[in-house]
């Protein structure tokens, strides 16, 4: 939630600025800006609030670093940007950041939520203050430059900020009086700032995301919560909030930059959901060995005892990770035996829950960076339960919560609404199952072997999934003219008829409704009708009889039904009005194979109905307040 870039070196600030925050947009796009430290020594702000237009828009204002109004050749090697997802003040170019003091001596921008703005607000605009927009991070700007005209320096001034404000905060700040250095804070889990060095040509930035420095560099230090940094050019300076110097050596990530390119497709959707075979590939590398029929995960180091004393598993994240955790404490139960559940974490985070050193918490977040995740991940970790975090952004801070860490390995996604990162979650998650089932003795060598020759097939079987890209484009077109669809599964596709609804909704806006089919009776079936139409995942397995009677059932109703079903049944398709048909295969890979048609399903209703599947409206790929 909201992207963050920061430059100090030897060129023109500006270019880096802008493909600094290109890299971070997805984050938010709701407005974008920028400030720099001119050749006068002031500083320069240029911000848009144009919605998803404002990167760009922003971009073409200040041309070649020329920033709006100020004369030709003004630029500054030193520089903030900004691309903000709206939380407090509407979408327009006075809440765009950066904030500046009223004395124009400072420019922040800010990641997060201050909880208290009300209660600072009315301080400083009884001390005289005059506020220029509606945003809570603008109180920072000016409890900074309160510090910097009392004589401070600029850390000492977001320090003294910092000490202020209540709730999370990851800022980066200017000051005038100190033209060569910009100073990052975070406090509390509101999303990272990673800082690096090129070695090329000594420019030092920082960023919410490690993408953005990949040009520069790929040696990080992640900047952790309760410490500030100063960057000059070629110089990184790391401190605790007391002062205290901090010490850390880089560490390498092994991200790939052009991964996150939309190469030949129009967009990163597309991208992305045609790459869910290489996906499951990347979660099985070094786990599975086709070879010998086996499977570990080095990552977990529990001891066979420590594994046998687990007595309940529980599974959270949020949104697409909750879905992808709930397959996952189906598969955890049904091959262990241990008692497994899957919660939201931001129900799981405030009600007191029965965790303990026998509960296992696994974790599941792309970003590793949700505010709700990392609070849950906090309380188990004071509950004393060994916990695993399934991710794909290593270095996050949920790994740093986290005893044991799987990194799911789909590649970098870009698109706000997870598809690759889910399916490959789903992977690592089946994987997990195995090993626990093993090392406890549910399973045995020979049922390890079955299943890692099954998912050795899993990647093609998803490849021939997205072969039917013709179909689903005449079903986009029919149901794009639906306002609300049903989706109905039961068993372990029950997660994956509630993720085609999320998709749906999130990408085409039309109002999806996830829902176990066995619950229709007490209450959906009065929905029923031709205005509604329904999305049943019917492949074949020992729920398909239930799933036939759903379809009748529904027909009898007068709702037209779209069914996922296996490739060779024509049941169904003598009962529904159109048929999606996916590979046939055992009943554990299923849900990787029903997901995906719904994603395509939610993509090309999206394109349909002229919505942009990357930058869906109100939301962000990471959402780092609650
Ligand atoms: C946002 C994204 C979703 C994602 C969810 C959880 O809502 O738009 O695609 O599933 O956050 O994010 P996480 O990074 O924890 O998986």
């Amino acid at each position: 939630m909201c992207g963050i870039f920061a430059y100090a070196g030897t060129e023109n600030a500006v270019p880096f600025l802008i493909d600094g925050l290109r890299s971070v947009e997805y984050r938010g796009y709701d407005s974008a800006g920028i400030a720099v430290i001119g050749g006068d020594g002031k500083i320069q702000i240029a911000r848009r609030g144009d919605h998803k237009a404002s990167l760009e828009n922003l971009a073409a204002a200040v041309g070649k670093g020329h920033l709006p109004g100020v004369a030709s050749g003004m630029a500054g090697l030193v520089g903030i940007g900004h691309t903000r997802w709206a939380t407090h003040g509407e979408v327009n170019q006075k809440n765009a950041h950066p904030h500046s003091s009223s004395d124009g001596l400072v420019a922040i921008a800010h990641n997060g939520i201050i909880e208290n703005f009300l209660e600072l607000k009315d301080e400083l605009v009884d001390s005289g203050i005059e506020f220029k927009s509606d945003t809570d991070s603008e109180v920072f700007a000016h409890l900074v430059g309160r510090g910097v005209a009392n004589g401070s320096s600029l850390r000492e001034s977001v320090v003294g900020a910092a000490r202020r404000i209540k709730g999370n905060a990851a800022v980066v700040a200017l000051s005038a009086l100190e033209p060569d250095t910009v100073v990052g804070l975070r406090v509390g889990n509101a999303g990272g700032i990673v800082i690096g060095t090129s070695a090329k040509t000594d420019a030092s930035v920082m960023a919410s995301d490690t993408i953005a420095l990949l040009p520069f560099t790929n040696e990080v230090i992640y900047l952790e919560p309760g410490e500030i940094v100063e960057i000059e050019r070629g110089v990184i300076r790391l401190f605790d909030l007391e002062g205290t110097p901090i010490d850390r050596e880089p560490v390498r990530v092994n991200q790939n930059f052009e991964a996150a390119k939309k190469g030949k497709y129009p967009d990163f959707m597309s991208k992305e959901i045609a790459e869910q075979p290489d996906a499951i590939q990347g979660a099985l590398r070094g786990r599975a060995d086709f070879a010998a029929g086996t499977l570990d995960l080095p990552e977990i180091t529990l001891t066979r005892d420590q594994i046998n004393a687990i007595d309940r598993v529980v599974l959270t994240g949020m949104g697409t990770s909750l879905h992808a955790g709930m397959f996952g404490a189906s598969v955890i139960e049904s091959l262990t035996r241990i008692p497994a559940v899957a919660e939201n974490s931001s129900e799981l985070r405030y009600r007191n829950p029965v965790l303990g050193p026998n509960t296992l918490v696994v974790a599941v977040t792309q970003s590793g960076e949700t505010a709700d995740t990392l609070a849950a991940m906090e309380q188990a970790r004071q509950a004393g339960s060994p916990q695993v975090v399934v991710l794909e952004m290593e270095g996050s801070q949920a790994t740093r919560i986290a005893d044991f860490t799987l990194p799911v390995r789909a590649g970098q996604e870009i698109g706000v609404a997870s598809t690759k990162t889910m399916i490959a979650s789903m992977t690592t998650l089946l994987e997990l199952a195995v090993f626990l089932a093993q090392s406890r003795g549910a399973i045995d060598s020979e049922q390890v072997k079955k299943i890692v020759e099954m998912l050795a097939e899993l990647p093609s079987l998803v490849a021939s999934v997205l072969d039917i890209d013709g179909k689903i484009t005449s079903l986009a077109e029919r149901l794009s003219g639906f306002s609300d669809l049903l989706y109905l599964g039961r068993g372990a596709q029950l997660p994956i008829a509630l993720e085609g609804a999320l998709k749906m909704k999130e990408l085409a806006y039309i109002h999806a409704e996830g829902y176990a089919a066995g619950e229709m009776k007490h209450g959906v079936n009065a929905l029923l009708g031709p205005e509604m139409a329904t999305v049943v995942c019917a492949p074949k397995n020992d729920l398909y009889e239930k799933m036939l009677s759903n379809i009748s059932e529904v027909k009898a109703r007068g709702s037209e039904v779209a069914a996922i079903a296996t490739e060779g049944d024509d049941t169904v398709g003598r009962l529904a009005d159109h048929v999606i048909h996916v590979p046939d295969c055992p009943g554990l890979l299923q849900p990787f194979l029903t997901v995906v048609p719904l994603q395509m399903l939610a993509y090309r209703t999206a394109l349909v109905l002229g919505r942009d599947p990357d930058k869906p409206r109100n939301l962000a790929k990471t959402v780092t307040v609650e």
